[in-house]
């Protein structure tokens, strides 16, 4: 079995990773309305690239305008944002770790009052931040508008330096939205079986790949189940294939705790990795994701068949989590964590702010803007 320190070459195009440990992408709130990228949004990743990170994920950012899903979100939708974009790639580049972007639509997640238009999704279904109440069904015209913003937004992640893309196929936003067997009650070409309900995944990813050189990485971010949004594992594995025979380069599976087991198949001792790593042949990269904080979670993730260990949470307050994995039994301390913990690991009042969101990750006072 490999180590989280062994380098790992992708098949497609033999582009060599130093090691197998992943920043996964995580919002942080700390850029400008307009859509550029911030210093301290370049700042916060430069530090986990410093701390060892093979691969730094950023956080979603919108490819259309529209599809924003907050505020404080860095956008991909205007060649105007390049130039901002540069700067974090060579910034990472620096520490000889891959820069990936997270392409993102939020669909029905995106709110009218930021956006200023009614929210769309795969079917028209409620929704509470549209003002009617509803999303918009997305007509044929909208869908091949999406498909063309993934693209461009592809297009400028190669002009500004990027070593690929990440699609937000996960936790319910645009792309999961058509993948869901509850949200999708689409009667054309991009509803029906899991194979329709992925057309818009299947027709980004190869206009995307007819668009960038050979050398871009290409993944995608799934989640292996979600219930009451109709995603559902059997249906994840089959898609799983489908994205396999398509070439992408890497799947993310998003677990949120890599010990859990399938709600579906609730007697079966199979962690969600395993279903796919058990039981499909050939697989591209897996990254799997979930609740990993510890040198010993590192190791059960590969354990489970992943090719890379994604982590979110212990790299806030653990900048050089990645480069510490090699110490036997490394379990740092986890949340809450003071002001002045975060602050030395490099976030903004702004994330700060926002990490007390997540319950019981921050212990004291707000801090001013
Ligand atoms: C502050 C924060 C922001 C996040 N933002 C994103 C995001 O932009 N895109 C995404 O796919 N997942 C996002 N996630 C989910 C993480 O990537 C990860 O899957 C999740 O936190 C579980 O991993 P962990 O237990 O290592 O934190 C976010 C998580 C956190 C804590």
């Amino acid at each position: 079995m490999s180590s989280p320190y062994s380098s790992y070459i992708f098949k497609r195009n033999g582009i060599n990773i130093k090691n197998r440990v992943v920043l996964a992408a995580m919002t942080n709130k700390q850029s400008y309305k307009d859509g550029r990228i911030s210093q301290n949004e370049i700042d916060w990743l430069t530090y986990r690239a410093k701390g060892g990170f093979g691969i730094i994920t950023t956080a979603a950012a919108h490819v259309s305008k529209d599809g924003q899903g907050w505020e404080g979100e860095f956008g991909l939708f205007n060649d105007n944002l390049i130039d901002d974009l540069s700067i974090l790639t060579k910034s990472i580049q620096k520490y000889n770790s891959l820069i990936i972007a997270q392409l993102f639509h939020g669909g029905m997640r995106s709110p009218q009052n930021l956006t200023g238009v009614r929210p769309l999704s795969a079917s028209r279904i409620p929704c509470d931040v549209s003002t009617s109440g509803f999303t918009r069904s997305a007509s044929v015209e909208d869908i091949n508008k999406i498909i063309d913003d993934f693209t461009s937004a592809a297009i400028r992640c190669v002009e500004s330096g990027f070593d690929g893309i990440e699609l937000h196929g996960a936790h319910g936003y645009l792309l999961s939205q058509f993948l869901s067997k509850k949200i999708n009650n689409r009667k054309d070409r991009w509803g029906g079986d899991i194979y329709g309900r992925s057309k818009i995944v299947r027709d980004i990813i190869s206009s995307i790949k007819n668009n960038v050189p050979d050398s871009f990485i290409l993944g995608i971010r799934i989640s292996p189940e979600i219930d009451e949004l109709g995603i559902y594992l059997n249906e994840s594995i089959e898609l799983v294939k489908i994205l396999n025979n398509l070439g992408v380069d890497f799947i993310h599976i998003s677990c949120w705790d890599i010990y859990s087991r399938s709600i579906e198949y609730r007697n079966n001792s199979k962690t969600l990795t395993e279903w796919f790593t058990h039981s499909i042949d050939n697989l591209p990269a897996i990254i799997s994701t979930g609740n990993i904080w510890s040198s010993i979670d590192a190791k059960n993730v590969m354990k489970q068949g992943a090719d890379f260990i994604g982590v979110a949470r212990v790299a806030i307050p653990y900048p050089d989590w990645a480069n510490n994995l090699g110490i036997d039994n490394y379990n740092p301390k986890k949340a809450p964590f003071t002001v002045k913990k975060l602050k030395e690991a490099g976030l903004s009042n702004t994330f700060i702010n926002y990490m007390r969101k997540w319950n019981g990750f921050v212990c004291d006072g707000y801090e001013k803007n």
